[in-house]
């Protein structure tokens, strides 16, 4: 939530510091604002403006009303203070001797803005934020350096944090300092950068240095330092970026969502690719032995959203493949509801962006409980990637749309292969059977780009059901995780009421909300479960559904009860998911689209979610 950047280098900063708060506007969208010096007055001037980024583009004509060569920004997902110009970040003191944009929250924040009302200061915000920035110029004021200032706000502040700072008194430098958030420093050839996520920086640099927790940067053009709370300095290695620039563009695409649907097949395939080498699964780059997880007796999975329910996906598939009892919790209640953890077990921590609040804690605790973590993470570098014992990274490439496609694709393969590993040296089965979901799983990128061919059928639906007040998704099993996900995708981005509902609890309450004309998609992609999910269709059928049946191609006998049905290819029954969500995301994309909502940020959203 909230995006941060920062430049200063030989270029003017203001349009830089747009270019990038407009690559991290998934981040939060209620408000945006820069800071930058002039060097001919040696003025810090702020300009900051409610609603979207273009808004605040308008105002300083692209940059070019706000003249100097080092600044800051950010674009917000408001948590303490509505929306509005006033609590828009940059925040500084009344002499703006201390100028400061944040990412994060600060818990004690009530603590130290009375504190600080005491000594004298005043607020002209409801931000948490502003607190931060007087509590610096606090520690500034005594102390006359800013490193002090800030490793002694540090120890102050409670919660979390990314920050970018300009002081008055320092007009070549820059400083940042995180907890808990994201902040990376790129190195380019004509200046420095810092920003929350990668694709703002791609194109200055593919340098960057990551800051760690409680650390603090000082930054000039030229040279960056680091120093840890204590004010030691500490030495880091740049790390090159891979990421292509381009692939945090539209390319074509109307909305990054659709492009990020399409993107799918290679997403899927550059993870297979990354981890199957001449037929085989080699975990070399994850650091998991095959004696580690011969040893696991259990499994838990803890993750939010989307991911949770890749969670769920994969507690039927390791279950009945690989033989292990699994657990799956959203991160928000294991944290907080002391779990068990067995010996000889593993946490999964599973997250695209790896910077989720709740995610990082579960992660944590399992640490404090004394087992080992595996993180399934899209963000290389990011927090739980650099928390977890053990990292299978996913190969999306940076996700933009706030609602999650390919990156949730790929948590599925990093899952399917996990459970072909985990069964094969468990003994669970046979080599035959492994070389076998090994050649059906290299199938799925060419059959989900067959999916992606029939996408005006599901647009020419969508359109149909753009109105629909409520829609529910039923499955059995495997069904009922896609269900989920179907649902999920639906709801985030064009504002329709869903549910998803296991088939067979339907008749336990939520049959009463069916009326003439609800639309119920049923899931029907599991041969064992086919004729039980048919029979709860005929059951909401009869109270005056209209049903859409999701299912595999030779399954045509749905069509007695569906009104209208959609096929995808036949694959092996634990990989459906990766085939069945596919119509799911267009369905709920066309829908958004159908509305005219802003699909890529939907309403009260925001892409990573670094606060609980
Ligand atoms: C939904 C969506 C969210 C995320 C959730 C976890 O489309 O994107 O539900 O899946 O916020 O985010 P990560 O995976 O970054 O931990």
């Amino acid at each position: 939530m909230c995006g941060i950047v920062g430049y200063i280098g030989e270029a003017q900063a203001a349009p830089i510091l747009l270019a990038g708060l407009g690559k991290l506007e998934y981040r939060g969208y209620d408000s945006a604002g820069i800071a930058v010096r002039d060097e001919a007055t040696g003025k810090i001037e702020i300009v900051k403006e409610k609603g979207r980024l273009r808004a605040l583009v308008e105002k300083t004509d692209n940059g070019k009303a706000v003249p100097g060569t080092c600044g800051i920004g950010h674009t917000r997902w408001a948590t303490h203070g509505e929306p509005s110009a006033q609590n828009a970040h940059p925040h500084c003191t009344e002499d703006r001797s201390v100028v400061l944009v944040h990412n994060g929250i600060i818990e004690n924040y009530q603590e130290l803005k009375e504190k600080l009302l005491k000594s004298g200061y005043t607020f002209y915000s409801q931000t948490d934020t502003e607190v931060a920035v007087k509590l610096i110029d606090y520690y500034y004021k005594k102390t006359g350096t800013p490193l002090e200032a800030i490793s002694r706000a540090m120890l102050r502040i409670r919660g979390s944090y990314a920050f970018g700072i300009m002081f008055h008194d320092y007009p070549g430098k820059l400083f940042a300092a995180r907890k808990d958030s994201p902040l990376i420093i790129g190195v380019g050839e004509h200046g420095s950068l810092i920003a929350s996520d990668v694709p703002a920086i791609l194109d200055q640099t593919r340098k960057v240095y990551y800051i760690g927790n409680l650390e603090i940067a000082e930054i000039t053009q030229e040279e960056v330092h680091f120093y840890n709370i204590d004010r030691e300095e500490l030495q880091k290695d740049l790390v090159e970026i891979k990421w292509d620039a381009k692939a945090a563009e539209k390319g074509g695409f109307e909305h990054f969502m659709l492009k990020e649907i399409h993107e799918q097949p290679k997403a899927v395939k550059d993870t297979i690719n990354a981890y199957v080498k001449d037929g085989e699964i080699v975990f070399s780059q994850v650091g998991l032995s095959d004696e580690q997880l011969k040893n696991l007796e259990r499994i838990y999975i803890v993750a939010c959203g989307s991911a949770y329910h890749v969670g769920m996906s994969a507690k039927y598939i390791l279950e009945s493949l690989a033989d292990i009892p699994v657990e799956v919790d959203l991160a928000s209640e294991f944290r907080y509801r002391d779990p068990k953890l067995i010996e000889n077990s593993m946490v999964i921590v599973i997250s695209q962006s790896g910077e989720t609040a709740d995610s990082l804690a579960a992660l944590r605790l399992s640490k404090e409980k004394g087992r080992p973590v595996l993180g399934i993470v899209n963000v290389i570098g990011s927090s739980i990637a650099r928390e977890s014992d053990y990292v299978l990274y996913t190969y999306a490439g940076p996700e933009i749309s706030v609602a999650t496609t390919k990156a949730y694709s790929t948590q599925l393969v990093a899952m399917y292969l996990l459970t072909i590993q985990l069964a094969k040296v468990k003994d669970k089965i046979t080599e035959e059977r492994e070389a076998e979901l090994l050649t059906e799983m290299a199938t799925l990128p060419d059959k989900i780009q067959r999916v992606l061919e029939d996408k005006e059928r599901i647009q020419w639906f969508a359109s149909k059901y753009a109105n629909a007040k409520d829609i529910f998704f039923i499955g059995r099993g495997l069904d009922y995780a896609i269900s989920l996900e179907g649902s999920l995708k639906m709801k985030e981005i064009s504002y329709i009421h869903s549910e998803a509902y296991a088939a067979g609890e339907l008749k336990h309450g939520t049959i009463s909300l069916i009326e003439d004309g609800t639309l119920v998609v049923g899931v029907l992609t599991q041969q064992a479960l086919f004729e039980k999910t048919v029979s709860n269709l005929v059951e909401v059928k009869s109270r005056g559904a209209y049903l859409m049946g999701l299912t595999s191609y030779g399954n045509y006998a749905v069509e007695d009860t569906a009104d209208f049905s959609v096929y995808v290819p036949k694959t092996e029954q634990y990989f459906m998911n990766s085939l069945a969500i596919v119509p799911l995301q267009l369905m709920g994309y066309y829908v958004s689209v159908a509305k005219g909502l802003d699909v890529d940020k939907p309403r009260n959203l925001a892409k990573s979610v670094t606060v609980e």
